[in-house]
């Protein structure tokens, strides 16, 4: 029996812990910082998932903990990875050098050219008065990105010159996203229906998983600012037959042998962000990580015993396992606080009443005097599997009304725009 801590602490985490626990293979679970939903079924601990110190200090004094699951992209970024790896303990994720792919848009947009991947056209500026002449002369909407880390956020659509140079301002000169934004990559808009397709990559071998996609925006119709995600389908209608093999062979394979190319040997989730054009699927964006909310509608489709890929990865025999997928389609909804993406209240108290049918991860839960209550922007995600999108969303909209708290928001068109 193998004991696995889990790094994180959202519906994601939720959707790793509770697949990882099917496993016959699995003995106890730990997680960092974890939920009230994951601690149903593992050992949660507060400990911030930055605090490298203080997780190996936890590993030590838990003893016979034998994997760590990086989810996260910050840890990840810092080099989570590279530092329990030094330390011989068996890690789980890309090193820092692999997951730049995600926390620098403009390295990843630089190898998209080198191996020509087919993005969207771009330009990096760390000068902010070179990059308001740019946006001045570039027809709109226009695409602009702040380079780093920005929880899924610092991206604007801007449909002006206006503001372009009112998001450049805030992004490079009032600092709106931290240091993520001292450079931008300005790039192309596309147009076209988005697909996640999340990858097992060993280094040598890449196994995409079933297609989704998610809902960024956070009202009804994809209005709205951008916020993680509202919820999220799985399989993508818009990734046919015909796209799939385009997509393998321009894009994922590619990428595996650019990576191999530059040296980097990536091993864990590659996630693939694609934008179904025009004239063809070509990449939004790289994560280095499963991506949230998708997992919570992939994973749960999985049949393969999930410990085994995470060990097939980490030690590079991804081309020996067979990775089955059960057929039913399914659908997550997200129940978040109100006010979320912006500014929301936390602690309100959540009733659930015996929804049926429904897998809930839980995202920013806590138990407070004993009683569940909400702790973040995203709160949960109510999941659905049935053979149609059709089914599984109705049964997860049933779930959805089941669970109550105060300014509860959601949106109610989660695989509806197909
Ligand atoms: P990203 O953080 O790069 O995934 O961007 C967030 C969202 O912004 C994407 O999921 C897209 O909906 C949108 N987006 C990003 N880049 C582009 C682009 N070049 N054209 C159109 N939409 C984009
Ligand atoms: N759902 C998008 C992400 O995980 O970045």
């Amino acid at each position: 029996m193998k004991n696995v801590l889990i790094i994180g602490g959202g519906g994601r985490e939720h959707a790793i812990a509770v697949q990882l626990k099917k496993s016959p293979e699995v003995g106890k679970l730990y997680c960092i910082p974890g939920n009230a939903g994951i601690a149903e079924i593992a050992t949660c601990k507060e400990i911030s998932v930055m605090d490298f110190q203080a997780i190996y200090d936890f590993i030590l004094y838990s003893e016979g903990i034998d994997m760590v699951v990086v989810a996260p992209d910050d840890p990840l970024a810092a080099g989570l990875v590279d530092y329990l790896t030094e330390k011989g303990v068996r890690a789980f994720g890309p090193t820092a050098e692999a997951a730049q792919m995600e926390s620098s848009k403009s390295f990843a947009k630089a190898f998209m050219n080198k191996y020509n991947i087919p993005t969207a056209a771009y330009k990096v500026f760390d000068d902010f008065k070179q990059a308001v002449a740019y946006v001045q002369q570039q027809p709109h909407p226009i695409v602009i990105k702040a380079d780093g880390l920005a929880l899924g956020k610092g991206v604007v659509i801007s449909q002006n010159a206006a503001e372009s140079v009112e998001a450049l301002s805030d992004i490079m000169e009032n600092g709106k996203f931290g240091d993520a934004g001292t450079s931008v990559v300005i790039e192309e808009f596309m147009t076209g229906k988005e697909v996640s397709i999340l990858a097992f990559c060993d280094g040598k071998t890449i196994v995409p998983m079933v297609s989704s996609q998610d809902h960024k925006r956070a009202f009804d119709g994809d209005r709205g600012p951008n916020t993680g995600g509202m919820g999220a389908f799985s399989p993508s209608h818009a990734f046919t037959q015909e796209v799939a093999n385009e997509f393998r062979e321009n894009i994922m394979i590619p990428t595996l042998q650019g990576l191999q190319a530059e040296g980097i040997d990536f091993k864990g989730v590659l996630y693939f962000g694609l934008m179904v054009t025009a004239d063809g699927v070509k990449v939004v964006e790289y994560n280095a990580r499963f991506g949230d909310p998708e997992t919570q509608v992939v994973l749960p489709r999985l049949q393969t015993d999930l410990l085994e890929i995470f060990n097939a990865v980490i030690d590079g025999r991804l081309s020996e396992i067979k990775i089955e997928w059960s057929p039913n389609a399914a659908v997550t909804v997200v129940l978040a606080s109100g006010g979320y993406p912006i500014a929301y209240e936390k602690g309100m108290p959540i009733t659930i009443d015996n929804p049926e049918n429904v897998i809930i991860y839980h995202a920013g839960t806590k138990i407070f005097s004993g009683e569940l209550v909400t702790w973040g922007g995203r709160v949960m995600d109510v999941t659905a599997l049935a053979p149609t999108i059709e089914e599984a969303r109705k049964i997860a909209y049933t779930g959805v009304s089941r669970i109550q708290f105060e300014k509860k928001q959601f949106r109610t068109d989660i695989g509806n725009n197909l």
